[in-house]
């Protein structure tokens, strides 16, 4: 069996202070994209659970969140067959795009599937919220408002944009450091009032993309001045806004029709020398 695993963006991101048990309250607004990783599930004789990946340094043990998500459910499934996951691995890791979150969430489904093992819709959320705040957003493709640490979760429609331009510098924004310099920075949005300017997804491009915020974007332009000023000229090259996913380092921005975004990607690349890829926005797998 194989499945797809999209990457996500953050369309908007508000981050409230620190809370007592070290993670933030957010209020974002997550979407899929058309950037995907693939998951090969085939029975493995040994009896056990293991993975590989094709590119080389991907761990494939218990820092893998496909292994720890494959743990959960195996322990609520006693004599399940032994199983092999071949991971195909297209998501840059460290961009802000959520591919180990949108891996394990897919390992939770498959394995669920594959086993035929059932679990009430909250404690799977539960579960996926234990192997990572976004972790939850996966099981609710496309577009989703997710609150708390990130494990609330209210589905929207996506935008009318149908595109995403995905620029990928080669940056890895850890995202523990860019939390730390949130706080060394003293930053953190009122989110009661945020509630009150959530940007309506029936907008068109050039509205909604004036009203995205990401309150990420200062802590990782602090850490990574290099990133900040391919911002500053990505926005020049292209004329129109341009926002960082999560807590970075993917920039990105959108348009009516991916044939815009594919000719974006082509002025990023021969102008700017950095990796752009042209998606469609609002995916399911
Ligand atoms: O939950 P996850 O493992 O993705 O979080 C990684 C790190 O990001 C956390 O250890 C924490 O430092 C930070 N984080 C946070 N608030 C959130 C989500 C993540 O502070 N809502």
């Amino acid at each position: 069996m194989l499945l797809r695993s999209p990457a996500k963006v953050n369309l908007y991101l508000r981050v409230g202070p620190r809370r007592p048990d070290g993670f933030h309250s957010l209020v974002s607004w997550f979407c899929s994209v058309g950037l995907e990783d693939t998951l090969e599930f085939s029975p493995n004789p040994s009896g056990a659970v293991t993975m590989s990946c094709d590119l080389p340094g991907v761990p494939c043990d218990e820092r893998n969140l496909i292994i720890r998500a494959a743990q959960a459910i195996s322990d609520l499934c006693p004599g399940h067959p032994g199983l092999h996951i071949r991971l195909q691995k297209r998501i840059p890791m460290g961009g802000g795009l959520g591919g180990g979150s949108s891996n394990a969430a897919l390992t939770l489904r498959a394995l669920l599937m594959l086993w035929r093992c059932s679990l009430p819709v909250s404690r799977l959320n539960d579960l996926a919220a234990q192997l990572g705040s976004d972790v939850p957003f996966f099981l609710h493709l496309p577009s989703a408002i997710c609150r708390g640490r990130g494990e609330q979760i209210t589905r929207i429609a996506p935008p009318v944009s149908k595109a995403v331009l995905l620029i990928l510098p080669p940056i890895e924004m850890p995202t523990p450091m860019v939390y730390r310099q949130f706080d060394q920075m003293c930053l953190g949005a009122d989110l009661e009032t945020v509630e009150h300017a959530l940007p309506d997804p029936s907008l068109p491009t050039a509205d909604l993309l004036s009203v995205l915020v990401n309150d990420l974007e200062a802590p990782a332009f602090a850490i990574s001045s290099q990133l900040a000023d391919l911002r500053t000229q990505c926005q020049h090259a292209l004329g129109r806004p341009v926002r960082m996913s999560g807590s970075g380092s993917t920039l990105f921005t959108l348009y009516d029709e991916i044939e815009q975004a594919h000719s974006a990607a082509g002025v990023i690349e021969n102008q700017l020398r950095t990796k752009a890829i042209a998606c469609p926005l609002g995916v399911l797998p």
